[in-house]
């Protein structure tokens, strides 16, 4: 594993100049989930915007019920407190995937894409997954962006995890500071974020510039359904646009939907 620097809220939060992410940072040694965490500050308004980081989860959480497995000191696990934000989830996990491509693509050269709904891979595999959540509070849409990106766990890790993942350090070969990672990634959430409500249409932009599937034949699963056809873009607030081999054109929800290997 590579070295085991702790993450410090000084070297993260943007303090007064962030707009909509990242104001104020909490780190946490341990936490269940920091999707969690996030929800219980959800009581002040001016909470909207706070970034809870944790150094290890005992619960961490992916999509559709599934895990999220990373080694103490390894990893960037953090949550997003979104209060009040007239936005749609789907479009939330589009502007948030797109950020993390542009933190990455900043200070590293490695090989990017993004893979409709929520994963950022290199090199092909996956080094970053995206859980949005969404509650009413007092009649309000809030949401909860969870983003687990992986930095410096080794290949043994992802083998004895039994996991087809891999991260940053071992794709790029270079020793990355995780500190650094989190403050760029937080500059970028709270301009993406802005961009949901200001100019959608440059992150559909730039999501599609990494993306793979589109124009591509894929299959998706819905439960116990499978469907098969050709990816024809994204709708930022819907899910994913799909000409289905035998039939209509059909929108794909994130929330119900995975995409078949
Ligand atoms: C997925 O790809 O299925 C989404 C994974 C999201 C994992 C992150 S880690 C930080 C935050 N806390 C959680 O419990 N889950 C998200």
């Amino acid at each position: 594993m590579g070295k085991p620097e702790t993450l410090s809220p000084d070297r993260i939060a943007k303090g007064p100049h962030a707009r909509l992410v990242g104001h104020r940072v909490l780190v946490y040694p341990t936490a269940a989930s920091t999707n969690d965490l996030a929800w219980s500050f959800s009581d002040r308004p001016d909470h909207s915007g706070l970034c809870v980081f944790a150094e290890e989860q005992t619960a961490g959480r992916g999509r559709q019920g599934r895990r999220w497995l990373s080694a103490k000191n390894q990893a960037l696990l953090f949550s997003v407190l979104l209060l009040d934000c007239p936005a749609a989830a789907e479009t939330l996990t589009l502007a948030s995937a797109v950020a993390v491509a542009d933190a990455i693509e900043e200070i590293t050269s490695a090989r990017l894409s993004i893979k409709w709904p929520n994963d950022v891979l290199l090199g092909g595999k996956k080094a970053c997954g995206i859980l949005t959540e969404s509650r009413r509070l007092a009649g309000r849409p809030c949401f909860v962006i969870g983003i687990g990106l992986n930095v410096h766990q080794d290949r043994a890790f992802f083998e004895s995890a039994n996991l087809a993942a891999t991260s940053l350090q071992l794709e790029t070969g270079q020793t990355i500071d995780r500190n650094e990672l989190a403050a760029r990634l937080l500059n970028a959430l709270d301009r993406r974020v802005e961009q949901t409500q200001t100019a959608p249409h440059l992150i559909l932009t730039d999501w599609k510039r990494r993306n793979h599937q589109v124009g591509q034949r894929i299959g998706l699963c819905q439960g116990k359904q499978h469907f098969h056809g050709t990816c024809l873009g994204v709708d930022p607030a819907e899910g994913l646009i799909v000409q289905l081999d035998d039939g209509p054109i059909r929108l794909f929800a994130a929330a119900q939907t995975s995409i078949l290997p």
